[in-house]
C-alpha cells in the first residue's frame, strides 16, 4: 500500500493518502496536547503504543459486531484504515464520575454510577468543543436520527465490551471518548482512536491512573502508566 501526500495533520496522529481513494494511512505521533491544544507536550513511545492498543480492541469490537475502520497495522505507528466522513461528535461514555463531569455536577471522582451515562460534545476547537445534545445535532445537521441512534446503540456496546475486558486486566474503565464515521456507502463505523489518550483506565487494586490524566494533571510516571497499562492488555488479550 502506498503511502501519498499527507491529507491531515491533528493533536496525536497524522493522515495520509494511499493510493486507494476508499483507504488512509494513520500514523501515531508522540505529541500530547490537552485544555485545546494550550498545554503541550511529548509522551515517549505513546504513538506506538496507542496504535497497537486501538487496533487490538478495534479487532475485538469487530469480532463482537462493531463495525470498525481499521483494516490492517502496516508498523508500530501506522494504521491502514477505511477513508470515513467523521461525524463532528465527540461521544463521550461514563461509568463512573470524574473530569468535566465531576467538575459540572460536583460530584466527587470515583463515584460509581448507578448505570452508564452517554453525553456528546460539537467537535469544534474553535469553540473548545462544547457539550451539545442529540437534538441539536440533528438540528444543525451533524448526523441524522437514525445516525445518532445507530451511535449510541454502539457507544454503549462498546463500553459493555471494553468495560469487561479491562476488567479482565485488573483495570476499571472509568469513561471514554469516541468518534463515529461514514464509509462512502453511508455505514456509520467506529473511527479515530482507543487509547490511554481517550479513556481513564484506573488499576482496579490501587486506583492509580493508567491514562492521560497524568499528563493533564501532571502527576509524573506518564510513560510508565502507558507502558503498564498496555502490558496489562498483552497480557490478556
Ligand atoms: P472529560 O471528563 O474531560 O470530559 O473527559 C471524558 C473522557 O473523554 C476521558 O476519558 C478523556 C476523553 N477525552 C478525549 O478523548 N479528548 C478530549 O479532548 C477530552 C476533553 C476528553
Amino acid at each position: 500500500m502506498e503511502k501519498k501526500e499527507q491529507l491531515y495533520e491533528g493533536k496525536a496522529k497524522k493522515v495520509f493518502l494511499t493510493d486507494d481513494p476508499e483507504l488512509l494511512i494513520v500514523d501515531y505521533k508522540d505529541d500530547a496536547t490537552a485544555f485545546n491544544g494550550l498545554k503541550k507536550g511529548t509522551i515517549v513511545g505513546k504513538g506506538v503504543i496507542n496504535n497497537k492498543m486501538s487496533n487490538l480492541l478495534m479487532q475485538r469490537l469487530e469480532k463482537a459486531g462493531i463495525p470498525t475502520h481499521f483494516v490492517r497495522e502496516l508498523s508500530d505507528r501506522e494504521t491502514l484504515v477505511k477513508k470515513v466522513s467523521i461525524v463532528p461528535l465527540e461521544v463521550i461514555i461514563r461509568n463512573i464520575a470524574a473530569g468535566s463531569f465531576s467538575k459540572r455536577y460536583g460530584v466527587e471522582e470515583g463515584k460509581v454510577f448507578a448505570c452508564p451515562t452517554i453525553e456528546f460534545s460539537y467537535k469544534n476547537d474553535d469553540l473548545g468543543d462544547p457539550l451539545i445534545n442529540s437534538y441539536h445535532a440533528a438540528a444543525l445537521e451533524l448526523a441524522t436520527e437514525e445516525e445518532i441512534e445507530t451511535i449510541k446503540k454502539y457507544a454503549f456496546g462498546i463500553n459493555e465490551q471494553l468495560k469487561a475486558f479491562w476488567s479482565e486486566c485488573g483495570v476499571t474503565l472509568v469513561d471514554f471518548k469516541v468518534e463515529f464515521g461514514r464509509l462512502s456507502d453511508g455505514t456509520i463505523v467506529l473511527a479515530d482512536e482507543i487509547s490511554p489518550d481517550t479513556c481513564r483506565l484506573w488499576d482496579s487494586e490501587t486506583g492509580m491512573k493508567l491514562d492521560k490524566d497524568r499528563f493533564r494533571r501532571d502527576l509524573g510516571n506518564v510513560e510508565d502508566a502507558y507502558t503498564e497499562v498496555m502490558n496489562r492488555l498483552m497480557q490478556h488479550i
